[in-house]
């Protein structure tokens, strides 16, 4: 059920706020509140190394030496934390691999530094997101 509540703001914020808003898209202010209150309780439950999930995107060259053995260790170090993974072949020497995950924030970030500092691993990414049981 959607509760109303009215906020105060200068009018200078308010003018950059509403300028924020049309350069993101938002047809009005709610939806642009509830998304930042989204994305702060999200980053509260990443802060607190509370259970969440997330996504690790890597492209490395396979060719580099044992990085793929490599990435499959740590994997399996982590199998309690990986979800799925899916391995894309880019073209004839790169790889996009997308690994979903889910645990303590700590672990997963350990994961992510893990995987990100392998030699022959050109990006790395971790898109944070939260369980469903932190956020209504
Ligand atoms: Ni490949």
């Amino acid at each position: 059920m959607l509760q109303r509540f009215s906020v105060s703001l200068e009018e200078q914020l308010l003018t950059e706020f509403d300028r924020y808003i049309h350069g993101c898209r938002y047809t009005n202010r709610s939806e642009a509140i509830r998304d930042l209150i989204r994305k702060a309780l999200v980053k509260k439950q990443w802060d607190e190394d509370l259970e969440v999930m997330g996504v690790i995107t890597l492209v490395y060259d396979h060719h580099q030496n044992q990085v793929q053995d490599r990435l499959t260790e740590a994997q399996h170090d982590f199998h309690h934390q990986i979800v799925s993974s899916t391995h894309v072949h880019m073209d004839h020497d790169n790889c996009l691999e997308v690994i979903i995950v889910r645990g303590k924030a700590g672990q997963v970030r350990e994961l992510t530094e893990r995987l990100t500092s392998l030699r022959g691993v050109k990006d790395a990414n971790l898109a944070m997101s939260c369980t469903g049981g932190g956020i209504r």
